[in-house]
């Protein structure tokens, strides 16, 4: 995120409550079970932001075969949130060549980074691919990804919490909120 350290914050705006979220990850949890059965799966936690929604959906999953992983993106460019050049700063450890791969996103934006990463997992051979996001900016779409299983449908305002970031700053809130500048 640009310009981060800008802007002062006047108030957080309450978007989802944790409650939301839980009741949402329930049902999310309960397609993607059905979708996989026990097939082969490595579901990859896109750090940091990913990090609160994937811990709470990966134990409402019941697949057998389950592995996890994490990577992490770092884009550079200007402008960073819609910046083409996206480079991993941590792979997945897992070979997952064969085996079905749901990448978990805090949020997909322009989807440059989501564009790369299902790039160079097709490139390994994944048996399938696919993506969750806790929230969706669908309209804000610059490259064409499609995210299959999305918490919540949200396009506007800047928010934060429950993984996601302003500088860093607000991941660990429980619930998602909107932050209002001064
Ligand atoms: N919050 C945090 N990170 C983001 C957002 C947002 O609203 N949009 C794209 N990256
Ligand atoms: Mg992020």
């Amino acid at each position: 995120m640009s310009k981060a350290n800008d802007i002062k914050v006047k108030e957080l705006k309450p978007v989802f409550t944790p409650e939301q979220i839980a009741a949402r990850i329930q049902e999310l949890a309960a397609e993607i079970n059905a979708e996989y059965g026990d097939e082969p799966m490595v579901a990859v936690c896109v750090l940091k932001g990913g990090f609160m929604f994937f811990s709470d959906l990966v134990r409402f999953l019941h697949n057998k075969n389950l592995e996890l992983d994490f990577v992490r993106l770092s884009s550079y460019g200007k402008g960073s949130s819609s910046s083409k050049h996206v480079i991993f700063s941590k792979d997945v450890e897992i070979d997952i060549c064969g085996k079905h791969v749901l990448i978990v996103e805090d949020i997909v934006d322009s989807g440059h980074s989501m564009r790369f990463l299902l790039g160079q997992f097709a490139a390994r051979k994944a048996r399938s691919l696919r993506l969750a996001a806790l929230v969706d900016k669908d309209e804000r779409r610059e490259v064409d990804v499609k995210v299959d299983f999305a918490g919540f449908k949200l396009n506007q305002g800047f928010i934060v919490g429950y993984g996601l970031d302003y500088a860093e700053h607000y991941r660990m809130l429980p619930g998602v909120f909107e932050v209002i500048p001064e």
